[in-house]
C-alpha cells in the first residue's frame, strides 16, 4: 500500500517535470543538469535560502521539492512555527531522546553509534524531514563551553571515528546528516562575533579532521557554519574554511547550510561557498514586507548582483546544483524508506547507549553494583533525580514520549529497598537565556536533605549541571568548574553525617569535585535522553557492567585546562579577537605534555571486573610510509564478572623536529570478555597517521625515526609499550 503511495507520488512528479520522466535511467548528475537548464534565475535564488524557521523552497512548478530541516542531534525536535521560534504545537511530534554525543562518545563503540545514527535517521524521515542538523564535533576545547554535550569530546581521533558512523546511519534513510558547526565554534560566549586566531597546525590536527572524516569517510551530504570568525572572516562563507579546504581540498560535493543566522554578506556567501541561508532574522520585517525571506543575503539582494552581472551565473548554479543533489539523495529518491518514530526498537537502542556510556569514575572497595535485592533505606538526594532534561539546553532541545528519572528508574529496579528522595537544592526554573534564582527556601531544603541523609544507609546524590543558561547549553558557557546552586557545600554536609555517599553527576561537562575523597563512589551519567532512570539503575545495580571511557579529560581546576592556562585572549577572547594560545595541546595532549595530572584522564573508566593486557606485538619493527600495522594484543578478564575493556592505542614520537604531544589516541577497539576468558585483539594502524602538520611546507609531513606505541586503558594507564621505526 506504501509502496502504491510512493509511487503515486513519483508518477506525479515525474509528470509534472518531465525531464525526470524522461531521464529516469540517466545518472543523477545528468538530470541535475537537465532540471538547471529550467529554472528561471529567479527559481535557483529562491532554493538557496529559507522560506520558513526550518525550511527552503522548492519550484512548484516543476514538482521539485520544499527541504524540510529538523534539530540533531538528539533526537528529532519538536516542530517550530513557520516564523518564530514558539513550538508549533503539532500533538503528533513526540520523539525517543537519545543520549547526548557525550554518552555516544563515551561508548567508544562505533557499532552502537552506526546504531544510533540509523535509529535517529528512521525517526527524522517518519517525520519528513530531508535534513537532520548534526552530529556536532566541535572539540572540547574548554569545560566552560555550554554546548561541549552535544559534542564528542576532546580527541579529533574518537570524535571522527564515533561521528562517521552515525552518518552513515542517519543518511541510510534518505535523510542528510549536516555536520556542525564548522569550523572553531568551541565557545558559547560572543560565539556571534568572535573572531578565533589559530595556528594552521591546530586547526589542521585538533579542529578539523572530524570533519573531514564526515566528508571523506563518512560522505555526509550537508554540513552547517558556524557562528564565529576565523582569521577576520565569518566562517559560514569562508574563502579559506569553505572554497579552499572544504570544497577545494576534500571535495565536498553537498551543501553547506548557514548556522541559524551566520550568514552576514551577500557577496561573500554568494562567492565563498554558502549554499543555503538559513535563520537570519526577519524582525519587523515580517509585518512590513510581503515575505521577510526576500531580504536574506541570498535573496534578492544576490538576485540582483546576478541580473547586474556582477555576480556569474555559474555561482548561483554550483549551489542549486548541490541543493538537487542534496534532493536526489533524500526527498527525490523514490527508494528511500520510510522511517519510524517512539517505536521499542528505538528505546532499546537509547538504553543500550545510555548503559554503554555511563562512566564509573571512582569505585571504592567495589561499592557497585548495589545488589538489587537490598532492603536498606537509599536517600535519593539532589534536583537532577527528578529534573527532566531532555528539554532545555538550546536547538538541541526534545519533546519525547517518556523520560524515566533516575528517580523513576532507581526504584523500579531496588523494589524492596526503601528509597526516600530530598531535593536538597533547587536550580530555579530554566529559561533560555536567563538565569533565575529558584524561590523555594535553600536553608530548608538542605535541612530536609540532611534529616534524610543521617537516617539512611546510602545516599544517592544526583547532581550536576541541568541544561538551563550556564549550565550546559546554548548561547552561554558556564561560569566556572565547580557545581552550581550550593551542591559543593551541600554535599561536604551530608559526608558529615553519613559514610556511604556516592555521587551521580548529569552534566555534560567535567566539574571539579571538592569532596571527591569523601564519596565512596562517583559516576558519570551525561544527559541520557529517555531511558535514562533505567540505564543507571542497570548500572548500579550491575545488570549491565560498566564499561563507558571519559572522551575529555577532567582537570583538577579549571587553570589545569590547557585554554584557561593563559591570559583572557585564550579564553575568552578581548570581545573582539581570541588566540588559541595551548595550540595543539588540547585536553590530554597539554596534561600529559605539561605533566599535569587530570582529577580524571581522558580514556578513563572503571568495570566490575579487571582486565589485564598480557602482551602486546607486531609482526614486524620496520615500516615505510603508507604502510599499516598490524597490532595484535591479548587481553585477558581476570575478575568474577563478564565485560567490556577498551584498548587504546596511542603514538609517542621520540624525537621530531617540532614539538609533538607526549601521546595522541590512533587507534581504539572494545573488546567484550567473558568473565575468565583471554582474547588475541588485532588493531591497524595506519603510519600516515603519525604524520604532524607541517606549517612551512603548508602539508601532511611523516618524519621517519623511531615511534612508540602506548598501550593502555586510559590516557594515565599505560600498560605496555611497543617500538617501532618508521623509514
Ligand atoms: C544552533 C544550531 C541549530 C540551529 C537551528 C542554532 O542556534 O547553533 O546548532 O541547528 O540553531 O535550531
Amino acid at each position: 500500500m506504501k509502496r502504491l503511495i510512493i509511487g503515486g507520488l513519483v508518477l506525479m512528479f515525474c509528470a509534472c517535470t518531465h525531464m525526470v520522466a524522461q531521464n529516469v535511467d540517466q545518472s543523477i548528475e545528468e538530470q541535475i543538469e537537465s532540471i538547471l537548464e529550467q529554472l528561471t534565475l529567479e527559481e535557483k535564488v529562491k532554493m538557496c535560502h529559507a522560506q520558513s524557521k526550518f525550511s527552503s523552497p522548492g519550484v512548484e512548478r516543476l514538482g521539485i521539492p520544499e527541504i524540510w530541516m529538523s534539530d540533531g542531534p538528539h533526537g528529532v525536535r519538536a516542530e517550530i512555527a513557520w516564523d518564530s521560534w514558539s513550538h508549533a504545537g503539532w500533538t503528533n511530534d513526540s520523539c525517543t531522546a537519545f543520549p547526548a554525543l557525550t554518552a555516544l562518545a563515551s561508548t567508544f563503540n562505533p557499532d552502537l553509534a552506526y546504531k544510533y545514527g540509523v535509529a535517529v535517521g528512521e525517526e527524522a524521515r517518519y517525520r519528513k524531514k530531508d535534513i537532520l542538523l548534526g552530529p556536532g564535533v566541535n572539540i572540547y576545547r574548554t569545560p566552560l563551553n555550554g554546548r561541549n554535550f552535544e559534542y564528542m569530546g576532546e580527541d579529533p581521533y574518537l570524535a571522527s571515528v564515533m561521528s562517521v558512523p552515525y552518518i552513515k546511519g542517519v543518511q541510510t534513510n534518505g535523510v542528510a546528516a549536516c555536520v556542525k558547526h564548522f569550523a572553531l565554534n568551541n565557545q558559547e560566549i560572543w560565539r556571534g562575533h568572535i573572531n578565533v586566531k589559530v595556528s594552521d597546525r591546530a586547526l589542521n590536527e585538533i579542529y578539523l579532521p572530524a570533519y573531514k572524516a564526515a566528508v571523506q569517510e563518512g560522505g555526509v551530504w550537508s554540513v552547517m557554519g558556524a557562528y564565529n570568525k576565523y582569521n577576520g572572516q565569518h566562517t559560514s562563507h569562508h574563502e579559506i574554511l569553505v572554497n579552499q579546504i572544504l570544497k577545494g581540498d576534500w571535495g565536498f560535493d553537498g551543501v553547506l547550510v548557514t548556522d541559524w543566522g551566520s550568514a552576514h554578506d551577500t557577496k561573500e556567501a554568494a562567492l565563498n561557498g554558502l549554499d543555503i541561508e538559513m535563520g537570519t532574522g526577519t524582525d519587523g520585517l515580517t509585518t512590513s514586507t510581503d515575505n521577510a525571506y526576500d531580504h536574506y543575503f541570498l535573496a534578492k539582494p544576490f538576485l540582483e548582483l546576478l541580473k547586474s552581472g556582477e555576480i556569474d551565473e555559474s555561482v548561483v548554479d554550483d549551489k542549486v546544483r548541490r541543493i538537487l543533489r542534496l534532493m536526489f539523495r533524500t526527498n527525490m529518491d523514490r527508494n528511500r524508506p520510510f522511517g519510524s518514530k517512539a517505536s521499542q526498537a528505538h528505546f532499546d537502542v537509547a538504553r543500550e547507549v545510555a548503559q554503554e556510556g555511563i562512566v564509573l569514575l571512582k569505585n571504592s572497595n567495589d561499592f557497585f553494583p548495589l545488589n538489587p535485592e537490598t532492603t536498606q533505606t537509599i536517600a535519593l538526594i539532589g534536583e537532577n533525580a527528578t529534573r527532566m532534561m531532555t528539554v532545555g539546553g538550546g536547538s538541541s532541545e526534545l519533546k519525547t514520549v517518556h523520560e524515566i528519572s533516575p528517580l523513576q528508574g532507581i526504584k523500579k529496579r531496588f523494589a524492596k529497598a526503601n528509597v526516600v528522595y530530598a531535593m536538597g537544592y533547587a536550580s530555579g526554573p530554566s529559561q533560555y537565556g536567563q538565569v533565575i534564582p529558584s524561590s523555594l527556601d535553600a536553608d530548608s531544603l538542605k535541612k530536609a536533605a540532611i534529616e534524610v541523609a543521617k537516617k539512611a544507609d546510602i545516599v544517592l546524590f544526583v547532581g550536576g549541571l541541568n541544561k538551563s543558561h550556564e549550565q550546559d547549553c546554548e548561547n552561554g558557557d558556564r561560569k566556572g568548574l565547580h557545581l552550581p546552586f550550593g551542591q559543593d557545600e551541600l554535599l561536604e554536609d551530608i559526608c558529615s553525617v553519613n559514610k556511604n555517599v556516592v555521587v551521580v553527576l548529569v552534566s555534560g561537562n567535567a566539574v571539579a569535585m571538592p569532596w571527591q575523597s569523601k564519596v565512596k563512589s562517583i559516576v558519570q551519567a551525561w544527559y541520557l535522553g529517555s531511558e535514562t532512570g533505567h540505564a543507571l539503575a542497570d548500572v548500579l545495580s550491575g545488570d549491565v557492567n560498566p564499561s563507558g571511557k571519559l572522551p575529555f579529560s577532567f582537570p583538577v581546576k579549571l587553570e589545569d585546562n590547557g585554554a584557561h592556562a593563559f591570559d583572557e585572549l585564550s579564553y575568552p577572547g578581548d570581545g573582539v579577537d581570541q588566540v588559541y594560545k595551548e595550540d595543539i595541546l588540547v585536553g590530554y595532549r597539554w596534561h600529559d605534555t605539561k605533566k599535569i595530572k587530570p582529577l580524571y584522564a581522558f580514556g578513563h573508566g572503571l568495570s566490575y571486573t579487571t582486565f589485564n593486557i598480557n602482551d602486546a606485538s607486531v609482526s614486524k619493527n620496520t615500516y615505510k610510509k603508507g604502510a599499516t600495522i598490524q597490532l595484535s594484543v591479548s587481553i585477558s578478564n581476570t575478575g568474577k564478572v563478564d565485560g567490556s575493556e577498551v584498548i587504546q592505542v596511542y603514538i609517542h614520537d621520540e624525537k621530531s623536529s617540532v614539538m609533538r604531544p607526549e601521546k595522541e589516541l590512533k587507534a581504539f577497539k572494545k573488546v567484550k570478555l567473558n568473565a575468565g576468558e583471554t582474547q588475541k585483539v588485532e588493531l591497524s594502524i595506519d603510519v600516515n597517521s603519525f604524520a604532524f602538520y607541517d606549517e612551512k611546507n603548508k602539508d601532511w609531513n611523516l618524519e621517519s625515526g623511531e615511534y612508540h606505541l602506548l598501550i593502555g586503558t586510559a590516557a594515565n594507564d599505560i600498560k605496555k609499550t611497543v617500538k617501532i621505526i618508521v623509514q
